[in-house]
């Protein structure tokens, strides 16, 4: 077989990226802590997963991306690793890990494992070693600066400065994220060599791939200058300074050349902040990753990830141009990897269809909108079931520190208790954290014991085993969806093929996929009323959606209130 990097000229399909053997793939995104525990410690596991892997084979997903499960204190849970080479005992054992790769195999399922390289825990050995003995060479593996004041005046993403006092000495070390998340030195060779021997012991366990986590933070500005204050603790965003920052090139190329290039693997890189003018170097052809995650349209309430106080209002239309600027960037070098929710989002439904969040044919149709664009989708535990927000009432109760920062920066801010508490729900991490619901029993039957943080009280409506047996269900029209793009008679197109815009009212977004022999326009009504939209000339045919064929009359389709339709166009 040809590298992972190949390109194939097929007949079929259109553009870059089309060729390579993981285009194909549905991934799934797994919370190992919040799917499913195995024995009763409140915790979800590795073999929790592993007993419901026929659940996911029967939903029809080809890729399994879990989150970390490596050994850590679990800070920020598990991005925070204290050992690359060992896992989590709350997780299991590497017995478990081997026997979930190989469960999986037999399903046709492959697995992704979370990589978290830009930092480390200072509960790691190298760390331990950096503090205890300034002299040895671990302490060139982190960014230390020595001085009685912070060296600059930059903020975390999870806030306050970026630097940490070292206990006792006048000396502090930089963590781009939480302090107790100090940033590899990526200006250190050995500690380079290290992570890439690190990167290829776990690909020769017979993993599929790495999602690679806060990857565009390895290079910072080493002028380490002050920046502009942009907030009302007088710091100045981190970002600006050490995100994507000019010689980053010869890191990425580095890695991918000293590990993904030696072996089959598939590449998804978390690197926000990525201009699209650079994204031939990140997935172009020769690109260091196969694709990229890009935050452009799942930010746009907010001014930015870590700025949850800034609120924007946004509307369809609004949507409809961020994701044609993503879908029309990512076609032109590669794939785009497709997601509407993950670990640090709230859930879609809450988010993008507000109140209209428990509608099902709302849920269904904002599913099927990111799900056919041009790429690979990706699916977060619950989503399949319609998982909405849990709103919390007060601020003792989130798990997730940066719910916890941006509570405090929002008072600090100015805003009132009841305002920076009602912010922090509408975006906290700990949104799709919950435990997942399997049935309707105590704590949806997630655990025997008493779960790590609090259930939505959802559960006995919005739960696995009743949405498995009804047909009607997000549950069911999600399995349907995939197998008609992965099986389906349009198969090719709707994976392989292009895509374009096609122009549409403020409240419908509708786009086409094509190939050399077949167009499918697909439209997506987010509205409460119906509309009609414009076909163009020739035979139309509806060939799948939410619910029953819409009209067309005229030369124009009707859509209902949320309808989702695909229509093939002759
Ligand atoms: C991005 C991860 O998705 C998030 O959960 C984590 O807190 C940060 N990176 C730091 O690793
Ligand atoms: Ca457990």
């Amino acid at each position: 077989m040809s590298g992972q990097n190949s390109k194939t000229e097929g007949a079929l399909g259109t553009g870059p990226g089309v060729g390579k053997w993981w285009e194909k793939e549905v991934i799934y995104q797994i919370y190992p802590k919040s799917f499913k525990d195995s024995n009763g410690d409140g915790i979800g596991d590795i073999r929790g997963i592993t007993g419901k892997l026929d659940y996911l084979e029967d939903l029809g997903v080809t890729m399994l991306w879990i989150c970390p499960v490596y050994r850590s204190p679990m800070d920020d849970n598990g991005y925070d690793v204290s050992d690359y080479r060992a896992l989590a005992p709350e997780f299991g054992e590497m017995e478990d890990l081997d026997e979930l790769i190989r469960e999986a195999g037999k399903r046709g399922i492959k697995i992704m494992m979370d990589l978290v390289i830009n930092h480390s825990s200072d509960e790691h050995e190298w760390f331990r070693q950096a503090l205890k003995d300034p002299g040895s060479k671990y302490h060139d593996y982190y960014i230390f600066r020595q001085g009685k004041d912070r060296p600059n005046n930059w903020r975390s993403i999870f806030g306050g400065s970026v630097w940490e006092k070292v206990p006792g000495r006048d000396e502090y070390y930089y963590h781009t994220f939480g302090k107790k998340q100090p940033d590899l030195n990526w200006e250190n060779r050995e500690l380079r060599r290290e992570l890439y021997d690190m990167v290829n012991w776990w690909l020769d366990r017979g993993i599929a791939g790495f999602r690679i986590d806060a990857i565009s933070f390895i290079k910072k500005d080493l002028t380490w200058a002050d920046r502009e204050p942009d907030g009302a603790d007088g710091l100045a965003k981190c970002t600006k300074a050490s995100r994507v920052m000019p010689g980053i090139g010869e890191f990425l190329g580095e890695l991918k050349r000293e590990t993904f290039d030696r072996h089959q693997c598939v590449t998804v890189a978390e690197a926000a902040g990525v201009p699209y003018d650079l994204m031939q170097d990140f997935i172009g052809d020769n690109g260091y990753f196969d694709m990229i995650f890009d935050f452009r349209y799942a930010d746009l309430d907010i001014a930015s990830g870590s700025e949850w106080f800034k609120r924007l209002p946004w509307t369809v239309k609004e949507l409809k141009e961020k994701i044609f600027s993503n879908q029309m960037t990512m076609q032109r070098y590669g794939m785009a990897a497709n997601f509407i929710e993950n670990h640090d989002q709230p859930r879609a439904a809450s988010k993008y269809l507000k109140e209209a969040q428990y509608n099902t044919d709302a849920v269904k149709m904002l599913g099927a909108m990111y799900f056919f664009l041009r790429g690979v989708p990706f699916i977060y535990q619950g989503q399949e079931l319609g998982m909405v927000d849990f709103e919390r009432s007060s601020i003792g109760e989130f798990n997730d520190l940066s719910s916890i920062d941006q509570y405090h920066r929002s008072l600090e801010g100015g805003l009132s208790e009841e305002d920076a508490l009602r912010i922090v729900n509408l975006r906290s991490r700990d949104n799709a954290r919950t435990p997942f619901p399997w049935n309707s029993g105590r704590y949806g039957g997630f655990t025997e014991g008493t779960p790590w943080l609090g259930m939505t009280e959802e559960y006995p409506k919005i739960n696995a085993e009743a949405q498995r047996k009804d047909a009607d269900s997000i549950y069911g029209f999600y399995k349907e969806m995939i197998a008609f793009r992965q099986n389906g008679p349009y198969s090719e197109t709707l994976t392989r093929g292009g895509i374009a815009p096609v122009s549409s009212g403020d409240d419908v977004i509708a786009y086409r996929r094509y190939t050399e022999e077949e167009e499918i326009y697909c439209f997506f009504n987010f509205a409460s009323e119906k509309c009609a939209e414009a076909l163009p000339p020739g035979e139309a045919l509806p060939i799948w959606g939410n619910m029953e064929a819409p009209g067309i009359q005229d030369g124009k389709i009707i859509l209902r209130p949320y309808q989702a339709a695909l229509i093939k166009v002759r």
